[in-house]
């Protein structure tokens, strides 16, 4: 896409970022809820990782027309057993009505280069296996891998969004 911006996310993009989450539409919890419910924990989370910018980066892909149309945040994990850093990717998110236009990727190579710069050992993230994006292979062709002898756990505190 020509005039795409990468650029660290604003807690004002927080609104926008919660619309783009109900265009894609995983959870009817979140598409019925009002748009303020959902872009305010948002906005929290953007100030969070804007105070602590050695633990986290979200950014956001923004077009020509200023419009906010993705976002993806990665948390800097120090990691013991690497004895290095591992970059964990938790969001990557474009609205469908800017998707196929390259913002997607962009987002990924920007993490992927920051992750380089510093000299982090790896990035890793979760990838629905019935989603469109595993299944026309978006991470491997920006030459991740998928692993096959890891298991993927989570412990819950409260029902998921979807
Ligand atoms: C996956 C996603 C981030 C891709 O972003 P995008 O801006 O549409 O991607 P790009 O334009 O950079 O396209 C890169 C590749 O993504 C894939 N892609 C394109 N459109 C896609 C779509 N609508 N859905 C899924 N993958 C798509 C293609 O493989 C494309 O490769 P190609 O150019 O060789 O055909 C976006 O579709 C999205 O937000 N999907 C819903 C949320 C999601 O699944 N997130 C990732 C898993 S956590």
């Amino acid at each position: 896409m020509a005039n795409l911006t990468i650029r660290q996310a604003r807690t004002n993009d927080a609104q926008s970022m919660a619309e783009i989450l109900r265009e894609i539409g995983w959870s009817e919890r979140r598409n019925s809820m009002p748009l303020e419910e959902v872009s305010s924990p948002i906005e929290e989370l953007i100030e969070h990782c804007n105070k602590d910018p050695k633990g986290h980066t979200m950014i956001v892909a923004v077009d020509e027309d200023e419009e906010v149309i993705g976002f993806t945040t990665v948390h800097w994990v120090p990691f013991v057993m690497l004895g290095s850093w591992e970059g964990y990717v938790s969001d990557v998110f474009v609205s469908p009505s800017a998707s196929g236009k390259g913002a997607g990727s962009a987002l990924i190579k920007y993490v992927m280069a920051e992750g380089e710069r510093r000299g982090c050992m790896r990035l890793m993230l979760t990838n629905g296996k019935e989603k469109p994006s595993y299944e026309m292979g978006f991470y491997k062709k920006m030459g991740w891998t998928e692993r096959p002898k890891v298991a993927n756990f989570v412990y819950y505190y409260s029902e998921p969004w979807s």
